[in-house]
């Protein structure tokens, strides 16, 4: 264990507890969560278990004693865990049944051209399934066909795909610039702008377009999905799958139900989640869900002790080796974009109200410059 594993990982765990014991996710779910959506080897709260809880207590412990923040302050369960020598993982929770598609489901639509609807688009047509994709102009969604292209020319050049299955995924995959093309398809995932005007826009055109019984996902990862399920007259086939980037290998959707979606809804996303060979959790609807409302917090937390004049690249190192994530929090910071973390980042603070939470001036600085990370460049790593 190192220093830095200590600072930025120890609260990632604590909360991951707070998580818990507030009753949002299970211990399962929030586990699979962060080693599924973010390739950790292992979840928070098996390596809580593994670390040992009164370890980690202690060392918390003393830190809110220097800084008073309650990120730091140890939750009430790891207290009582830590004193009782108890486990978080230990019994799991038992063997719920798999879900059944509730539903039939063949031909499913696809709205946005940007990195998230490309992948997803991928993911379904790779798996059997007739997507049609619907983007604002040819050019953009010329942009949804060359993305997937280039995946599958790279699993060819792996030698884990061919050119027959190239061509077979590329035939389900067909593009249009108009929304009534989607009238026939069994559900539809809307990936665009994270704008909730804009959004709700669309969730009334689809309510006129969609056939009856057709469900109606939104993969937001900060919206809150009744807002949408509301602006349509069939809130109860309205549902969040929020996947993660990229889409074609990151193998979590968390699955977002309102107070209003039918059960049968639910587990149909849930049954076609593990068809296209995901992984299910399930998550109320709640800003940041699991893995955002953990992640984030740790990533702001990294980008304070950047500003302290800490080596970037060494703390990347650090991380991947002392906690064995893919990647340090400013390489995986670039990939998301810094202008969609401090989103989320804003999210989360005005959601929890926790001070902690506040977006770190560096974060703020590093948009207002435009340095949003890989995609413009620049981000707290070069890459011009
Ligand atoms: N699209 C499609 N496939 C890709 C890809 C991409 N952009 N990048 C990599 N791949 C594939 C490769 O083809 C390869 O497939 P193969 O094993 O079948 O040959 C596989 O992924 C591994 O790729 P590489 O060996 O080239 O690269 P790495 O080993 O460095 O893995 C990574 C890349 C999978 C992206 C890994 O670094 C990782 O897991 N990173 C963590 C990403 C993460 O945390 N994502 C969550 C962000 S938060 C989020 O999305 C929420 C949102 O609301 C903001």
């Amino acid at each position: 264990m190192t220093q830095t594993f200590e600072t930025l990982v120890f609260p990632y765990l604590n909360h991951a507890v707070r998580m818990f014991e507030s009753g949002y996710a299970t211990a399962v779910d929030i586990d699979n969560a962060m080693r599924f959506g973010c390739g950790y080897p292992k979840g928070p709260l098996t390596v809580l278990d593994e670390v040992g809880p009164a370890v980690v207590r202690d060392a918390l412990a003393a830190r809110f004693a220097e800084t008073g923040d309650h990120l730091h302050q140890p939750a009430d369960l790891l207290d009582r865990i830590a004193d009782e020598g108890g486990s978080f993982t230990a019994g799991g929770v038992g063997s719920a049944e798999a879900p059944r598609l509730q539903h039939e489901i063949a031909r499913l639509g696809v709205v946005g051209t940007g990195t998230m609807a490309s992948g997803i688009a991928q993911v379904f047509a790779q798996c059997g399934y007739d997507v049609v994709v619907v983007g604002r102009g040819e050019d953009k969604l010329a942009r949804v066909t060359a993305y997937v292209t280039k995946n599958l020319d790279r699993a060819i050049e792996r030698g884990k795909s061919d050119e027959a299955t190239k061509a077979e995924v590329l035939g389900r995959l067909s593009v249009t610039t108009s929304r009534a093309d989607l009238a026939d398809v069994d559900l539809v995932v809307e990936a665009i702008a994270e704008d909730i005007a804009v959004k709700r826009d669309l969730f009334r055109d689809l309510d006129e377009i969609l056939k009856p019984g057709a469900i109606l996902a939104t993969t937001t990862s900060s919206l809150p999905v009744t807002e949408l399920a509301k602006a349509t007259s069939r809130s109860a086939d309205v549902i969040g799958m929020h996947f993660f980037n990229p889409a074609p290998v990151m193998k979590l959707v968390e699955v977002v139900t309102t107070e209003l979606t039918a059960p049968a809804v639910d587990e149909t996303v849930r049954a076609l989640t593990a068809k296209v060979g995901k992984v299910a959790v399930s998550c109320g609807d709640r800003a940041g869900f699991i893995v955002n409302a953990l992640l984030f917090p740790y990533l702001n937390d990294a980008v304070r002790l950047a500003a302290s004049g800490a080596d970037l690249t060494a703390i990347d190192a650090d991380i991947k080796e002392a906690a064995g994530f893919p990647m340090g929090p400013f390489e995986l910071l670039d990939v998301v974009g810094n202008d969609v973390s401090l989103a989320i980042q804003e999210e989360l603070f005005r959601e929890f109200g926790e001070p902690g939470f506040a977006p770190a001036a560096t974060l703020v600085a590093k948009v207002a410059a435009g340095e949003l990370g890989r995609k413009t460049k620049k981000g707290f790593h070069d890459y011009s």
